[in-house]
């Protein structure tokens, strides 16, 4: 094993036990002590960019696709048949457009009679303009063709999954490594991908900031960088916070704690009229599921819950991610008259040249100076206050026009997977 592997492995070890995964902690701490093993071998073919990353993913989907039974029994994500890999509870099917309309107290948010889960179909079906042929585009009618392996349903974030110590996983681990290493190989050719739901806090509460500050009105959603496009769906998302809620009760997807300090009001209503954005490589949240849910460390139990269920409502609510890079998606961006336009990104500027964010600001201002009071811009983003530095922890930001005639104000503070929002 080389030394760069090594201590690859060792600051992996120690990332995963700050974030929550004692089980990939003792892994990588294990595979270090053993300068000849199968781990060291498998890394030392592999590419270097993410390497134990991808090995774990590549694992972990073994173990979710039912090829590794034997370590399926220590990961708390497995299914106990492939079909249910994915499986959470079943909310009945809605509409892409809504309205969320509802603060209620969290104490009597399972009683229909005090809750209001209906989503009506508020204004039109989403817009989902295709400028680029490859294109993510999830309706419920693919789902309904058996395009969705969510079956065989139990409570979200315990698909009925491995019951054995996680802290024992290492045999069957290093065995599977051992016995089968180019499986493992094969699995690895993906780069990493997530698409964090968490970070669906930071934007509803921003979305309820720009309609406190503008009136209520519907809103059309422009994400660049949106992975598979799940927070695009954040209106079908519950949130909890002192004692109140926003958002469906019977919702899959339930975070909780989602804002901390003074949060935007609760009593207004959301109705997202249109779902769309850009990925550089968009996942498919039907197709690519599995691969989505590899990423995610499996003894993360809340990151888990909430994953699954926000992969069930990306597959019966209808949004678009294009193929396209951040500035070619904004270059025409206008604003509309009715609607508010909005802007949002999370945790993906850092990728951009300065070239690029040069182009995306210019966009966006350009946008904003042809705003009306009846034809908002919002530029709405949860970026690493400093993104030279990857530790640098997010921010949320408005930028708002006419009204704040594009001031930056800081709206809050959160941790990379976005929950708990601190409002300032
Ligand atoms: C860390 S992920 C964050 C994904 C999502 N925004 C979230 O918060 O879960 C960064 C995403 O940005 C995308 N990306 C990178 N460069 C891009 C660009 N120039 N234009 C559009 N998307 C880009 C990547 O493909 C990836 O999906």
């Amino acid at each position: 094993m080389t030394t760069a592997i090594r201590d690859a492995l060792l600051a992996q070890a120690l990332t995963c036990e700050h974030g929550g995964s004692p089980m990939y902690a003792e892994l990588l701490r294990r595979a270090a002590d053993e300068p000849d093993g199968p781990i060291a071998a498998v890394l030392s073919d592999g590419p270097d960019a993410g390497r134990c990353l991808r090995l774990l993913g590549a694992v972990h989907r073994l173990v979710l696709e039912g090829r590794a039974p034997d370590l399926a029994a220590h990961y708390p994500t497995a299914a106990t048949t492939p079909t249910n890999a994915l499986a959470t509870s079943a909310p009945p099917p809605t509409t892409g457009a809504g309205t969320t309309r509802h603060a209620t107290d969290v104490s009597t948010a399972g009683d229909a009679a005090n809750t209001n889960a209906a989503m009506s179909g508020a204004i039109a079906s989403p817009t989902t303009t295709n400028t680029n042929t490859n294109t993510t585009s999830v309706s419920a009618a693919r789902a309904a063709t058996g395009a969705n392996t969510t079956t065989g349903a139990t409570t979200a974030g315990a698909a009925g999954g491995g019951t054995a110590d996680p802290l024992d996983a290492w045999p069957a681990f290093r065995a599977l490594l051992a016995e089968r290493p180019d499986e493992v190989r094969a699995a690895m050719a993906g780069a990493p991908q997530t698409n964090e739901v968490g970070r669906a806090a930071p934007l509803v509460g921003g979305l309820l900031s720009i309609m406190a500050a503008i009136g209520e009105r519907p809103v059309r959603l422009l994400e660049v960088g949106a992975s598979a496009g799940l927070n695009l769906r954040a209106d079908h998302y519950r949130y909890e916070s002192g004692g109140l809620g926003f958002g469906p009760a019977d919702s899959p997807v339930v975070l909780r704690d989602a804002w901390l300090g003074s949060p935007p009001p609760l009593t207004g209503g959301l109705s997202i009229v249109e779902r769309r954005g850009c990925d550089l490589a968009p996942v498919d949240p039907v197709a690519d599921a599995v691969r989505l849910l590899s990423f995610v460390w499996p003894d993360q139990h809340e990151r888990v819950a909430r994953l699954r269920g926000a992969l069930e409502i990306a597959a019966r609510v209808p949004a678009t991610v294009v193929q396209a890079d951040a500035a070619t998606f904004l270059a025409d961006l206008e604003p509309r008259p009715d609607v508010v336009t909005v802007v949002w990104h999370s945790l993906m500027w850092q990728y951009l040249s300065p070239a690029e964010q040069a182009q995306v600001t210019a966009s966006i201002e350009r946008a904003g100076s042809l705003a009306t009071p009846d034809a908002p811009v919002a530029h709405l983003y949860l970026e690493q206050a400093n993104d030279a530095d990857f530790h640098s922890l997010p921010v949320l930001t408005l930028r708002l026009w006419p009204h704040h005639g594009g001031e930056r104000r800081i709206l809050a503070d959160t941790p990379h997977h976005g929950v708990p929002a601190t409002w300032r």
